[in-house]
């Protein structure tokens, strides 16, 4: 492993940024900090076109959450859209707002914000002649077109509530979607391209509506032309039906706390569960923390690689950007396609200025050579960012040196889901960057550590991550159960926000984010929780227990280890791995494989029972001798099993 490496910022010249050195970014923190609803309340008022401004900042505590969501300007009025749309076209109407790279690097399109503007008003009188009012949810199952983009702004235009779900899902993961948010409406396309290979969007989501359903109209934008099924009671085609819809439509007006989007994420227990984002709080949090981190600018050619299904594809390729004026990239297709060199060639083709990716991606094309990086101009790059795990100093080095020639800012920008938008990071050309660390909180952000019986850590320690006051850009609730998100975030310590992060501060005060310290795993930047596993494993005939782990993966950064208790009777054979994946895949999604399988003659359990997981992270791993107390082990023959079982893997 390379040695961690400090690396100063490079000062940009004329830079519009909030934030030009770290006593700027200490001055603004302690501002901030002095008065948090006054901050909030200056940052929404001057980025945010409201129709009714707000004069309120935050009603409610971390305390009261149990009582109440938090809200935030809530005697405001506003639609989302206005910011990312109408206020754009009086001086970047001909600026380009979306630039699309399809799956092959030919089939680009250019789409200004006053094109978008009126494709968004056409999308939402479309949704509004399928009878989609305000409050109504729309699932959008879509793969990355900028249709996607347009379908998710159409709903926020009509005050309607979107749900992206994203495109591996299986029939399965997509029908409980629909069904935890009663979703009236879905769009999707017939095919999704990626890396050539077509994915049966449309086909997947009518086998998730075989059976009771609440979807009355389903929109198909016709992107490969492939052989769907065709309902003509409930399917309509989006371009000839869009089409023909007018290029004026009012925003309707919504309250700053009327729910803009649920994202559903993986959790530890249970289902996954839908996030609240809320619009007045969610826009001002997107807007400012896009401009400020990657020190924006108004010729920048930003490019976020991630997909819309997920919250980096939500409020930076989508929210942020637009509301910001920016030039966002979305991109169809995959890296390695049809070379490991693709990313660098749409750098040099675009002239990307800011590019945001995740260490997966990094760790991966860093092992195809450097040949594939050098053959194309990245002399347009400014900054880079990662974002979705802990990026180790490796690959941190060979982002900085090869990708950016030891020229660009790196931005490692920590934040989650439940977040709505970065928390923990530097700041493009102020904060000096130690390769793995996420550095400092944003100006608004307190983060705390904690022992795990709540007492709080000082100074330099490793801890549980933690937030201390609230911030506008949060998830209000779990949609349709308040109670669970009560108990995930604020049940461990009451009055905080609990991230889920292990997390350790160093002398300087900066942040290094451990990992996940619950049950969920995260496979190449994305959240896949243990339980959603196990429930499928168990769901095999033959298989009676499961248990699921992650450990380290030098590509992916986390791997799926599964431990397989089989029925008396039934006999382990190779197949058996197979079959199980293809369980994940068809009840889960494509993302969903498990890479290690060790067949077990059980868990260890303590003896009321329960099953003492922390045994089974430490053998899968490879620290078999480091078990730490296992004196309350029900069996501790099965320990001694699972660790000759490991090593024969
Ligand atoms: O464990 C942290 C990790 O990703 C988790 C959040 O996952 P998700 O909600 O899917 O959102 C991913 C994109 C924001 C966190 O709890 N994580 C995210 N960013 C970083 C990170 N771990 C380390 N460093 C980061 N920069």
């Amino acid at each position: 492993m390379e040695p961690l490496r400090e690396v100063p910022q490079r000062v940009s010249e004329n830079s519009p940024n909030l934030i030009n050195n770290m006593d700027e970014y200490q001055d603004m923190y302690d501002t901030a900090l002095a008065n948090l609803d006054t901050f909030w309340l200056n940052e929404t008022r001057q980025r945010i076109t409201w129709k009714s401004p707000p004069t309120i900042g935050i009603e409610g505590s971390f305390l009261e959450v149990p009582e109440a969501p938090l809200k935030w300007f809530s005697d405001g009025k506003l639609n989302v859209t206005e910011s990312c749309l109408d206020s754009n076209l009086e001086n970047r109407g001909d600026k380009t707002a979306i630039i699309w790279e399809g799956d092959e690097p030919d089939d680009c399109r250019e789409i200004t914000y006053s094109e978008l503007h009126d494709e968004v008003c056409k999308a939402a009188n479309a949704l509004k002649a399928l009878n989609v009012g305000k409050g109504d949810r729309v699932i959008i199952y879509m793969g990355m077109v900028p249709e996607a983009a347009i379908a998710m702004l159409a709903c926020a235009r009509i005050g309607a509530v979107h749900s992206v779900v994203f495109g591996g899902f299986s029939a399965e993961s997509l029908r409980d979607r629909v069904l935890d948010c009663h979703s009236k409406v879905i769009i999707t396309q017939d095919e999704g391209l990626r890396g050539s290979r077509k994915i049966p969007l449309k086909q997947v989501c009518d086998e998730a509506l075989e059976g009771e359903h609440p979807v009355e109209k389903v929109l198909v934008y016709r992107r490969t032309g492939g052989d769907v099924d065709w309902d003509d009671s409930r399917d309509v085609w989006w371009q000839e039906f869009v089409g023909e819809q007018s290029a004026v439509c009012p925003a309707t007006i919504c309250d700053a706390e009327d729910p803009l989007f649920i994202l559903y994420t993986s959790g530890s227990t249970g289902k996954p569960k839908g996030l609240v984002h809320t619009c007045g709080g969610y826009i001002t949090y997107t807007s400012y923390t896009h401009q400020t981190v990657f020190d924006l600018r108004e010729d920048d050619v930003y490019a976020c690689v991630a997909d819309v299904g997920w919250i980096t594809g939500h409020s930076y390729i989508v929210y942020g950007p637009l509301a910001n004026g920016a030039t966002s990239l979305m991109f169809e297709s995959i890296p390695t396609y049809p070379d490991a060199g693709r990313y660098w060639d749409m750098v040099a083709r675009h002239g990307i200025t800011i590019f945001y990716t995740a260490p997966t991606a990094i760790r991966a094309l860093a092992a195809q050579g450097d040949d594939f990086v050098k053959q194309h101009d990245r002399s347009s790059l400014r900054v880079l960012g990662t974002v979705g795990e802990p990026i180790n100093p490796d690959a941190w080095n060979w982002y900085y040196d090869v990708v950016g020639e030891g020229r660009c800012n790196i931005v490692d920008t920590w934040w989650q889901t439940e977040t709505g938008g970065i928390c923990i990071t530097p700041i493009a050309s102020v904060t000096p960057t130690i390769g793995g660390s996420a550095t400092l909180p944003m100006p608004g952000i307190v983060p705390l550590l904690n022992d795990s019986d709540g007492n709080e850590l000082t100074g330099p320690s490793e801890g549980l991550l933690c937030i201390k006051h609230p911030w506008p850009g949060q998830a209000r609730t779990v949609w349709g159960d308040h109670p669970r998100f009560v108990d995930t975030y604020f049940g461990m310590f009451p009055g905080l926000y609990f991230t889920g992060d292990g997390c350790r501060r160093d002398e300087r005060g900066y942040y290094w984010i451990t990992g996940r310290v619950d049950d969920v795993i995260n496979v190449s930047g994305h959240r896949m929780g243990t339980a959603e596993f196990e429930a499928v494993l168990v769901s095999h005939d033959a298989v009676a227990e499961a248990g699921v782990v992650g450990f380290p993966h030098p590509i992916k950064g986390s791997g799926v280890y599964s431990y397989i208790v089989l029925q008396s009777g039934a006999e382990w054979n190779d197949n058996f791995s197979v079959e199980l994946n293809l369980l994940c895949r068809k009840q889960i999604g494509a993302h969903a494989k498990i890479d290690l399988f060790q067949h077990v003659p059980g868990l260890p359990k303590t003896r009321s029972g329960k099953v003492m997981r922390r045994i089974l992270r430490k053998v899968a791993e490879g620290e078999p001798d480091a078990l730490g107390d296992i004196s309350t082990l029900a069996d501790p023959s099965v320990v001694e099993a699972i660790k000759e079982g490991a090593q024969a893997l």
